[in-house]
């Protein structure tokens, strides 16, 4: 088994129980991951044991657990797997029903119609509506402005001093472009940082109840906000996304009001808290791998800029997926490499095992800049690909580029930083670093 991951140990004498079933260990190690500091700061040894010892593994906790890239790829691609809509209420009760907000949870409905959680053919038509905003082309569109944006977020940082990334570029130039296309005022985007980072707690695998409790709240905080703003842009229509959506709405019968207001909720809160984590982890990953960063600064002197960062951030987006759980769940009976899978049971995809899967990419382990494997499943596969896949990369690519041209020095402050109490969403809370220029 991996160094450094401790399992249920055997105790000597005659009362010593029996060494426990593989089933035990793996569940160990999974639990490790998903509920201590320790397996959040380093889920990847783990994920390798997992791997190792049962690329797919029916937990004792009920879900099956994938950590090997081509499952992980295959039942994402499955139709013969989905998201879990039927069983939503019911999960639901499960879940929240001893909670003191329960009865409110009616309420909400941006939970359920957006369409990160819908299987076709709701699926299909919502997402055709937007996603002609996201496309390789329109992103591309939008470049010159990013360009900007990340220069004046450069412009603010203090050569010399202590800066935290996260705080001053991490998160605000995700923020700035999605309420940017969305038609979010700036003045509400400190407000809704605090809120959404609250409701993505909904997402994780475990949550503290206080947590949970909070999370539902900030996702009733989140609706009636949205519902204000679509208000008020029907009043008054600007040159935004929501207000094409509005048209969309009040012109034919394919998107409800409900749906509306998901939707714009999912593409607020997944524009920001995921590419915030590329930005955070990748610039770790190179400040922790001080000769790759050097190799990259002299491919970047020395050739073709463009392709060069490109190929960078494909191996940031791998080696620290900012999503490390996906999941799916079975429709009917079915096998996952040769594992028997029952209809209801969720198959959960390890992205940031996929990642590091060794059959798929040589020596995973290491950060490669250069790497040319094809792309990590960090943003998924099949029909819910994430939509915002082009976006992240473009930001990222921005990102990267200029901060390695504006500062030929930069130094991690301190110890390894903090990470935040998360797993499905993997970022860290601060990034002391020192620019020089
Ligand atoms: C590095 C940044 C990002 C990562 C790693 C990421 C990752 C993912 C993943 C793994 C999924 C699939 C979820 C599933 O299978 O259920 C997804 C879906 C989605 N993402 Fe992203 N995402 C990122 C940035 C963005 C951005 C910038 C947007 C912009 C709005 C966005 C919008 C969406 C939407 C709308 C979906 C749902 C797509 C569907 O269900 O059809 N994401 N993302």
């Amino acid at each position: 088994m991996t160094e450094g991951v401790p399992l249920p140990e055997r105790r000597a004498g005659p009362e010593a129980p029996p060494f426990p079933s593989a089933e035990a260990r793996l569940d160990a190690l999974f639990a490790e991951v998903i509920s201590t500091p320790e397996g959040r700061r380093d889920p990847y040894s783990r994920y390798r044991a997992l791997r190792e010892a049962a690329p797919v593994y029916a937990s004792s906790m009920g879900p099956v657990i994938c950590t090997r890239y081509e499952e992980c790829q295959s039942v994402l691609r499955d139709p013969r797997l989905g998201k879990d809509e039927g069983r939503r209420d019911e999960a639901i009760r499960a879940r929240f029903g001893h909670l003191e907000i329960f009865p409110r949870i009616e309420e909400l409905v941006s939970d359920r119609r957006s369409l990160l959680f819908l299987n076709p053919p709701d699926h299909t038509r919502l997402r055709s509506l937007v996603s002609k905003a996201f496309t390789t082309r329109s992103i591309d569109q939008l470049r010159p402005e990013i360009v900007a944006l990340v220069d004046r977020l450069l412009d603010r940082i203090e050569a010399g001093s202590v800066t935290d990334v996260m705080d001053a570029l991490a998160f605000p130039l995700p923020a700035a472009v999605i309420s940017h296309m969305i038609g979010v005022p700036e003045e509400d985007w400190p407000r809704l940082r605090a809120v959404v980072g609250r409701a993505t707690a909904l997402l994780e695998p475990i949550v503290p109840e206080d947590e949970l409790e909070a999370a539902l709240h900030a996702q009733l905080e989140l609706e009636a906000y949205f519902e204000q703003l679509v208000a008020a842009r029907r009043r008054q229509p600007g040159d935004d996304l929501l207000s094409g959506l509005i048209a969309v709405q009040e012109g034919s019968d394919r998107l409800s009001g409900i749906e509306l207001v998901s939707t714009v909720i999912l593409l607020f809160g997944a524009g920001f808290e995921t590419t915030t984590n590329l930005i955070g982890n990748g610039l770790y990953a190179l400040l922790s791998n001080p000769e790759e960063l050097s190799r990259l600064r002299r491919r970047l002197a020395a050739g073709d800029r463009a392709a060069v960062v490109r190929s960078a951030v494909e191996e940031l987006l791998r080696f620290d997926s900012p999503v490390q759980f996906d999941g799916r769940q079975a429709f009917e009976d079915l096998e996952v490499a040769g594992i028997p899978v029952r209809a209801g049971t969720e198959v959960v995809t390890v992205l940031g095992a996929a990642n590091r899967d060794p059959e798929h990419f040589s020596d995973p382990d290491r950060l490669d800049l250069g790497r040319d494997e094809g792309p990590p499943l960090s943003f998924a596969s099949g029909i819910h690909y994430c939509l915002g896949a082009s976006l992240a990369r473009a930001e990222g690519q921005v990102v990267f580029d200029r901060l390695l041209e504006r500062f030929p020095d930069i130094a991690l402050v301190g110890e390894e930083p903090e990470w935040r109490p998360r797993i499905t969403l993997r970022g860290l809370s601060r990034l002391p670093v020192v620019f020089s220029s």
